[in-house]
């Protein structure tokens, strides 16, 4: 009788002490988990930091475009504007990915801050190196959408694949 009570008494402790031990260890838990929801937020707020400045940088480069370069080489860069025509300018179509394919950055670079002729040079005080990198980009990007340039296509499969009729269904 006594045995059989003694026998209980091992196993409610048991239990009671196994129930507080693992509260105790969910306890514990928590703060960890808090710790980890707030670096995962404080990476969320990073990366939208950083996407508004990217966003900032992509629209104040457009803005230098507008204000420095569009009235020669239009707002789509097709260069055919009112100001090239009665400058006689000859200006190449940006929308054509052929057009500065065979040109690096370096060159573009180059060409924009000491200027050619009648291309005007682009100074530091109206755009930063990295805003003239950024315009770069930008009229890089008119061509988009268009067809790849064969000079810029990698390999000769998506030229294969363009050949291809579309499978009709
Ligand atoms: C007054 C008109 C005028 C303005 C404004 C102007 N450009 Fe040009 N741009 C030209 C002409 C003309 C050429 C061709 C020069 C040559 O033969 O090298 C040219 C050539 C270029 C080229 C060389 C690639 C090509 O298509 O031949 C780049 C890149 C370029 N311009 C970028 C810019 C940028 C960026 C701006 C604004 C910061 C700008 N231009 C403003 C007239 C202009």
């Amino acid at each position: 009788m006594l045995k059989r009570f003694m026998l209980l008494a091992v196993v409610v402790a048991f239990v009671v002490t196994s129930g507080v031990f693992a509260g105790a260890q969910q306890t514990a838990a928590h703060p960890r988990a808090k710790a980890g929801a707030n670096a995962e937020g404080q990476a969320q707020t990073d990366a939208k930091a950083q996407s508004e400045a990217k966003a900032k940088a992509v629209a104040k480069v457009k803005q230098i475009y507008g204000f420095d370069c569009a009235m020669c080489h239009g707002a789509t860069g097709d260069g055919k504007t009112d100001v090239a025509k009665d400058m006689h300018l000859t200006l190449a179509d940006w929308t054509d990915p052929k057009s500065l394919a065979d040109k690096t950055d370096d060159e573009l670079t180059a060409l924009i801050r000491k200027g050619n002729d009648k291309m005007p040079p682009e100074d530091k005080s109206r755009a930063t190196d990295d805003e003239v990198k950024g315009l770069i980009a930008y009229i890089r990007g008119f061509s988009k959408g268009q067809p790849a340039a064969p000079a810029a296509a990698p390999a000769a499969a998506p030229a294969a694949d363009a050949a291809t009729p579309p499978p009709s269904n």
